[in-house]
């Protein structure tokens, strides 16, 4: 059993502030499995209870753990100085206080980000000590050559002298302008960089898998959904590049073709 306040239940799990929510009480806009609740400080058991607001159900979940599909003209940040931020694509009954993007895409960049309040985790996916692998699928200016697979699976080096990691990379399923890359590190706009060094030109970037976490054919493009921290650890889990492109090609270069 675990016992806790219903105001402080919500407020740690959603954006709601304290007065807010006994704003939202007084109005029986709560519910405690299904039955209005005007109680703000009341206790609730946070393994068993439901607690809806405005009609929403609030995950029990200590931290949250969001999976966003990020579409065009947004930056990850939590800082709106910077124009539009992916926070306000996650609607308010799933947004804490303390989320914030783990891990960059550029501004024009879509695909699969994870958003998150749990510190500790997001430091386990940023830490370069992990080498979360994350696949890309690109669509490019000029056709992809075969010469490209020896020459990132050697390590590329970038125009200003920056050495890459070894990368693999693959032409993808139905046209010559997609590919399929996998790093293991990130690096400020590595992609685009590191198809600008032979030459070519990345025109639409879409992250399609980080770790063993990969972006679920149902999460429409602006979409998001929250993962249970049992979905989080497959981030950990080794994912297998070859296997991972025969089984997602065809999809994901159909998404992509359009854009
Ligand atoms: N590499 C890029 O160039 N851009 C991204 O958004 C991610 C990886």
């Amino acid at each position: 059993m675990a016992l806790i306040r219903l105001d402080k239940f919500i407020s740690e799990r959603t954006e709601y502030s304290r007065s807010n929510i006994k704003e939202l009480a007084k109005k029986g806009q709560l519910s405690v499995n299904g039955i209005v609740e005007k109680a703000a400080d009341r206790k609730i058991d946070s393994d068993k209870d439901t607690v809806s607001v405005l009609g929403k159900t609030i995950s029990s979940q200590r931290y949250r753990y969001i999976l966003l599909n990020k579409p065009a003209g947004y930056v990850c940040s939590t800082d709106d100085k910077d124009g539009k931020t992916v926070m306000k694509l996650i609607p308010p009954d799933m947004r804490t206080k303390d989320m914030f993007p783990a891990g960059r895409l550029d501004k024009d960049s879509l695909g699969a980000l994870l958003i998150t309040d749990d510190g500790d985790l997001a430091h386990r996916i940023l830490s370069p000590k992990h080498h979360i692998p994350k696949i890309y699928i690109v669509k490019l200016d000029r056709p992809f050559q075969n010469k490209y697979v020896d020459i990132f699976k050697k390590g590329i080096a970038l125009s200003n002298g920056e050495q890459c990691l070894p990368a693999l990379v693959r032409k993808a399923e139905n046209s010559d302008l997609l590919a399929f890359i996998q790093l293991n590190e990130g690096k400020y706009h590595q992609v685009k960089r590191m198809f600008a060094s032979v030459d070519n030109h990345v025109e639409t970037l879409m992250r399609v898998s980080v770790g063993g976490l990969i972006l679920p054919e149902k999460l429409a493009c602006g979409q998001c959904m929250e993962l249970l921290h049992k979905d989080v650890e497959n981030l950990f889990r080794p994912i297998d590049f070859e296997a991972f492109c025969s089984d997602f090609s065809a999809f994901f270069s159909a998404l992509l073709i359009n854009k």
